[in-house]
């Protein structure tokens, strides 16, 4: 069942609830004034002396005795049948009851009349010796007036209830429920096209739970868009990387194939530029392969590592492959890190290799591991070409290479670095002097407090 229609149900259990407790207490207080009214009946029926007396005084014209039971009608039923009345109310002096014959000795009961203004009475019928009976009446009007006010001012309320149920009704649904269907009609827009319409649902209310549903949903779809156009993307540049060496391949083989590689050289030639060729395709594979499964931080092996050690190992190595450069390490305070470290240590490598590419050989480049309050960051500089600067916000994407960079390498390397610094919860950054060199720099959280 929808909510809407479980509401609508609550809503109009509530208003029947209210309408049946309603008329109960209009039924009670009905029956409680009729009980007065009877008891006051049955009390004139039991002092008919008091009334016999009263009514010889009323006859003599006496006011006071007539005050007193200004509001009864008292008659005597003879033995023929024949009703006699008395003394009648002073508001309603034409007043006399419509005997039915059986009231005698019953009690009080309703019956119409034969004459006077009040239309039904409350009767009680009692002997008085010598076959004769007295008969006591008094109007039910006021009875009836009370109850007919109370029934109107009960039906208000109801009314009143009613129009609340509703209003609130209305503003549940508005509030509550109109923005979940929209969100329905958005995700099934959304399914339709696959995921590829960042359809967004328009959020009236942020403070209410739907407006909330319908901001999360909004975040999710362009979210998700986002994510399949950067796959698009990557899928289009991967392709695309990969399709030069590819040609290259295609070509040397086409060209081998119509006997245009004569001699041993040519085909060594040949040969040489394949391999390169095949190795560069490799890499890419290999880098993407990484770019893919880097996204995940759960595949880390996060350990304690100590950068300031790293760096220094780091410039070992690079000692060795470069010789003739300066190679210099500074290092200050506690660098321990809880990374994982060969992935720390695949990208500092790549930073060293893009100084190592980019600078003249036996230029300098220097390492640093450094402590600054909670953070530690290390910093790869070198005296190279450096990086323009409108380029700058550009070399950590895929694929990107700066137009002079030469050939080797496919813009892979600091997107590699980026996202194993994301994936480590840390950040990287260039700063560059186009003509005088460029330090890269990450960052991460110190394991330990200073
Ligand atoms: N130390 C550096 N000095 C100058 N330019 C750099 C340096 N490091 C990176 N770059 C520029 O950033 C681009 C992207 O680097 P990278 O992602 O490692 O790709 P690749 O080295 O394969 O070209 C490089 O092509 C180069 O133009
Ligand atoms: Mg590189």
């Amino acid at each position: 069942m929808t909510l809407r229609r479980r509401l609508l149900l609550a809503g109009a259990a509530v208003l029947v609830i209210t309408g049946l407790a309603f008329g109960l207490v209009a039924l009670v207080q009905r029956q409680y004034v009729l009980a007065q009214l009877d008891a006051r009946v049955t009390s004139l029926v039991g002092d008919t002396k008091t009334l016999v007396a009263v009514a010889n005084k009323a006859e003599d014209g006496n006011p006071a005795a007539v005050s007193l039971l200004s509001e009864a009608y008292v008659g005597v039923l003879r033995a023929d049948g024949r009703l006699r009345t008395v003394m009648a109310p002073v508001g309603d002096p034409q007043l006399a009851p419509r005997l039915l014959g059986n009231e005698r000795d019953a009690g009080p009961v309703t019956r119409g009349t034969t004459g006077g203004a009040a239309e039904r009475v409350r009767v009680e019928v009692a002997p008085l010796g010598g076959q004769r009976y007295v008969v006591v009446a008094i109007s039910m009007a006021p009875v009836e007036q009370a109850t007919a006010r109370l029934a109107v001012a009960l039906g208000l309320a109801w009314a009143l209830v009613a129009l609340a149920a509703i209003l609130v009704g209305h503003w549940v649904d508005r509030h509550g429920l109109r923005p979940i269907a929209r969100l329905t009609e958005a995700a099934t827009g959304v399914t339709a096209s696959g995921g590829r319409t960042p359809v967004q649902v328009a959020v009236s209310d942020p403070a209410t739970e739907a407006g909330q549903l319908g901001q999360a949903f909004n975040t999710m779809v362009a979210t998700a868009a986002a994510g399949q156009e950067q796959l698009r993307r990557f899928v289009a540049d991967a392709g695309h990387e990969l399709r030069t060496p590819l040609t290259t391949l295609q070509g040397y083989s086409a060209l081998y194939a119509a006997g245009g590689l004569v001699d041993e050289d040519a085909i060594a030639d040949a040969m040489r530029r394949i391999n390169a060729e095949a190795s560069r395709m490799n890499r890419i594979v290999a880098d993407l392969l990484d770019l893919t499964s880097l996204g995940d931080p759960s595949t880390l092996s996060i350990h304690p590592v100590n950068l300031s050690t790293v760096a220094e190992d780091l410039a070992i190595d690079l000692r060795v492959r470069e010789p003739q450069r300066s190679v210099t390490v500074t290092t200050k305070g506690d660098c321990v890190v809880l990374a994982d470290e060969d992935r720390l240590r695949q990208a500092l490598t790549a930073l060293i290799e893009n100084a190592v590419k980019y600078s003249p050989a036996g230029s300098p480049i220097q390492l640093q591991a450094i402590r600054a309050e909670a953070q530690v960051r290390v910093l790869v500089s070198d005296s190279g070409r450096g990086i323009p600067q409108s380029e700058l916000p550009k070399v950590f994407d895929r694929f990107y290479r700066v137009a002079t960079a030469g050939p080797s390498g496919s813009g892979l390397g600091l997107a590699i670095v980026a996202a194993i610094l994301s994936a480590h919860g840390g950040t990287c950054g260039v700063e560059s002097v186009p003509g005088s060199g460029s330090t890269f720099w990450v960052l991460l959280r110190a394991a330990t407090s200073e």
